[in-house]
């Protein structure tokens, strides 16, 4: 039988590690349940010494997703180890994820430490976590510039010390998929006790190389790949989830490997957290991207219709995605509507989600003819992370022209008290943006703007995200419509929304930014 391949997803961690992005408590919880039903099995839910909201979202998150293991990271400290454990110990399979830096330039730089003493460290920690935790994974940070012989050495003393899965990180994403590959087999061949532990890879893309040396990794003996969805992560990001199982399915003549990963799920998963995150998903992305399966030139098109494997090597169909069928219209009724949520594969919603959903449903079916599938989609995917709405939107209206200066006014209600404001701007939106912002008496700084259309034809449903930011932390608004100034100021408010929220919760600045992690 093929030798199975454990998906050990950080996307909730070095994902919100990536430049601009963070999330609330809610959407890493939507986001975790979504990895559950894609099937990793390990999710690592972040690293809860770095923040109140780190350390708050692993707990929830270990209270409430109970298939996968739930792993926290801890550098090789007493009181990040103490804290890791305190935000996972509910979880059904906690895992504390420790790591400490071994290449010489990040001993002598960074920890300012010997060997000897970064050695005598990893252990103790690894032994110390051990005594909380059932599951202790230890990760040598930088380990592909380590001198393999230092590397061996720390490995086999966290063996020792109780580590149950051994991580090579490819911090900086320096290495190449030969090097990686002769990496991961001399640590095979020369550390003592590797075969009681699992071996564990985590490549970072900054050459683009972090799926083809996880891949020469698997070829070598490594049996976890950690990875993220969409490729997020540090810098240019960690392996792609999608790529790499998709990969292992598509070439399995080749890697002869299998993984619990439902291939379906894919596409649902790569939306969500493109769409809660603000990151948008380059076109071109493998597997994910929009054009991943779109033919553009005749001979292709020609080929396809012939025989589809002429030019695909998989199928839209196998990482989730269907042709949008015209399933309802403006007389459906509501049975047929939660019929059509079960199939899409929505099981979670509560009765006031589907209702609110069912309106929305409504609202645009009154609109356009037909609402498809991804109309769908895109409507309850507004529904599933909700934040209490400080400032809801009455009324707006906007008026701009190529010889006169956009003006907006907005009606929008603040904790019960109804206010009207006007604003002129560069243009439509940023009209009533600058109305919102003076209706809201709220100074904002935004960081992002961008609109989309997310479903197809002359009535598509255009989506607006905003990125807007205080005290260093950024909130992603999101807004659905097929009026493109209405989706913008939805998302905006939705992003002020969050914000407000945030700081309700949170009233301590410094508890909402994260603090710096300094060296050990
Ligand atoms: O890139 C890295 O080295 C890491 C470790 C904490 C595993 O993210
Ligand atoms: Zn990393």
């Amino acid at each position: 039988m093929a030798d199975h391949i454990a998906v050990f997803d950080t996307t909730l961690r070095d994902g919100e590690q990536s430049p601009g992005i963070s999330l609330n408590m809610q959407e890493k919880l939507e986001i975790a349940r979504q990895l559950e039903s894609l099937g990793v099995d390990v999710i690592e839910a972040g690293f809860p010494i770095s923040s109140k909201g780190d350390f708050e979202g692993v707990r929830l998150i270990s209270q409430q997703i109970r298939k996968p293991v739930i792993a926290a990271l801890a550098r090789a400290v007493r009181q990040d180890i103490d804290r890791a454990w305190e935000a996972v110990q509910e979880a059904a399979r906690p895992r504390i994820h420790t790591f400490i830096a071994t290449s010489d330039i990040h001993m002598k730089y960074k920890l300012r430490m010997e060997p000897e003493a970064v050695l005598k460290r990893a252990a103790e920690m690894v032994s110390y976590a051990r005594s909380l935790c059932p599951q202790v994974e230890f990760s040598p940070e930088d380990g592909s510039r380590t001198r393999p012989e230092f590397l061996y050495q720390v490995l086999e003393e966290v063996i020792r010390a109780g580590a149950d899965v051994l991580n090579i990180p490819d911090t900086v994403g320096y290495s190449t998929p030969e090097e990686f590959g002769a990496l991961i087999r001399g640590i095979q061949k020369n550390v003592r006790g590797i075969d009681n532990v699992v071996l564990s890879v985590h490549c970072h893309n900054d050459l683009g190389l972090a799926v083809a040396n996880t891949l020469a990794a698997l070829e070598n003996g490594a049996r976890q790949v950690e990875c993220t969805i969409n490729g997020l992560g540090e810098r240019a990001g960690n392996a792609a989830l999608e790529e790499l199982v998709m990969a292992l399915r598509t070439r399995k003549d080749f890697y002869h490997f299998q993984t619990n990963i439902v291939t379906e799920q894919i596409y649902r998963t790569s939306s969500l957290v493109s769409s809660l995150t603000g990151v948008h998903v380059q076109p071109n992305k493998a597997i994910v991207g929009t054009n991943a399966f779109a033919h553009e030139s005749g001979i292709h098109q020609h080929g396809i219709m012939t025989n589809r494997e002429t030019y695909e090597i998989m199928t839209p169909e196998s990482i989730g995605l269907k042709k949008s069928q015209m399933v309802l219209g403006k007389h459906s009724g509501r049975h047929a509507f939660e019929e059509r949520l079960q199939e899409l594969g929505f099981h979670h919603l509560s009765a006031d989600d589907v209702n609110d959903a069912f309106q929305k449903f409504k609202d645009l079916a009154d609109k356009k003819k037909v609402v498809t599938d991804s109309d769908i989609e895109a409507l309850v995917s507004e529904e599933l992370v909700q934040i209490p709405e400080a400032l809801q939107l009455k009324y707006y209206h906007v008026s701009s022209g190529n010889s006169l200066i956009a003006t907006a006014s907005v009606r929008i209600s603040r904790e019960g008290r109804t206010v009207e404001e006007a604003a002129c701007g560069d243009g439509p939106i940023d009209a009533l943006f600058h109305a919102v912002e003076r209706a809201a008496g709220l100074d904002v700084n935004l960081k992002d703007y961008r609109i989309r259309a997310i479903t197809s034809g002359k009535d598509a449903l255009g989506e607006g995200t905003v990125k807007v930011e205080k005290d260093g932390r950024n909130y992603v608004g999101r807004g659905v419509s097929t009026d493109i100034i209405e989706a913008s100021v939805k998302a905006y408010i939705n992003a002020i929304n969050k914000m407000l929220h945030d700081i309700s919760q949170n009233p301590n600045n410094s508890d909402r930014q994260k603090e710096a992690i300094e060296a050990v």
